[in-house]
């Protein structure tokens, strides 16, 4: 049995995110407590405020926020972080070597029905300088050191990559610790399922509606085979199952809200996921090319989201170059 330090202190990771990893998953695990008692802690519910983006914010978005920026900011290691729940960059430790940006609870619109939802943390070194800015987390996404999830699920998962790959992690409640149990993960290049809010079909551009439609006439259509699709709501739940058996996801530019081109956030979505999906195999784009290519401008800026089975996103990416 590999626990997760211990098989992060085998490879080539540096001391100091080793710690900052380890970090994530004793919040997480807290995180995954509050969860589990759910309607009887008072935990369940909206908090009554806004976030910066105009969301709702449950209860459980602001205690897991709380909570991740509790342990993070106490450890020294962090210089700085960035949350979806959080307007502007929080200061972390000026010897701290890394930054951290979160979306401390994904798919919150679960957690009133007792669904699967998740953490999701992206991890960059720290640029030498003075002070920490915003301007120091506006990093492509290829050069996050670590990216992963932790998935509260009826097991809790924690998935990570280092760049040596993805590996998953399971949480043995009876030691209270994450074991390894898939040492890497491989997404299949094609693919027969994807993953869409169709009730937005109206509202998607052209090459994604004629996408969808040929995936959705099947065995009859130009692609010749039956998809299967699944929408589970939360992009870590999405997300994890693709890396379990493979397909396809979109969150794609919508017309809904012309300052807003998708819903899913660069820094703290699209990054951290895009590593993952790299890193197994699979593909990751938004409209400009590769997620992890893009030049942030702002921390909580959206980008449009395709990521999964290589061939199937190509294919996909291919409509859009018609
Ligand atoms: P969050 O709960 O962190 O705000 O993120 C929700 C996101 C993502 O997890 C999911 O894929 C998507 O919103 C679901 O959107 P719909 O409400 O359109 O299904
Ligand atoms: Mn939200
Ligand atoms: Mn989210
Ligand atoms: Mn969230």
């Amino acid at each position: 049995m590999q626990r997760l330090s211990s098989q992060l202190q085998q490879s080539n990771t540096p001391p100091e995110l080793v710690s900052l990893i380890d970090l994530i998953a004793v919040a997480c695990k807290d995180i995954a407590h509050r969860l589990q008692q759910g309607a009887m802690s008072g935990v369940l519910g909206s908090a009554g405020e806004e976030n910066v983006q105009g969301e709702t914010q449950k209860k459980l978005d602001v205690i897991s926020n709380d909570l991740l920026k509790d342990y993070l900011l106490a450890s020294g290691t962090v210089r700085g972080l960035a949350s979806e729940e959080e307007e502007g960059i929080v200061a972390g430790s000026d010897k701290g070597g890394y930054l951290v940006a979160f979306d401390p609870l994904d798919g919150s619109s679960n957690i009133d029905i007792n669904s699967m939802v998740g953490t999701i943390f992206s991890i960059f070194k720290a640029p030498a300088t003075d002070a920490v800015s915003e301007q120091d987390f506006l990093q492509p996404g290829r050069n996050q050191a670590a990216a992963g999830y932790v998935l509260y699920g009826p097991s809790v998962m924690l998935v990570l990559s280092t760049g040596e790959g993805v590996q998953m992690y399971t949480l043995d409640q009876r030691i209270g610790e994450f074991v390894l149990t898939v040492e890497k993960v491989a997404i299949a290049k094609d693919t027969k399922e994807f993953a869409i809010n169709m009730s937005n079909q109206r509202f998607w551009a052209e090459p994604m509606q004629r996408y969808i439609g040929d995936l959705l006439a099947g065995s009859d259509g130009p692609r010749e085979k039956n998809f299967n699709m699944r929408w589970v709501a939360a992009m870590v739940a999405d997300v994890h199952r693709i890396l379990c058996r493979g397909g396809l996801f979109t969150y794609p530019w919508d017309n809904r809200e012309p300052n807003k081109p998708g819903k899913l956030r660069l820094m703290y979505e699209a990054n951290p996921m895009g590593m993952l999906v790299e890193q197994a195999g699979g593909l990751a784009y938004t409209d400009t090319g590769p997620i992890l290519d893009v030049q942030p401008e702002q921390i909580h800026q959206r980008v449009p989201v395709i990521l999964g089975a290589a061939n199937e996103v190509a294919t996909c990416v291919a409509y859009h170059a018609k």
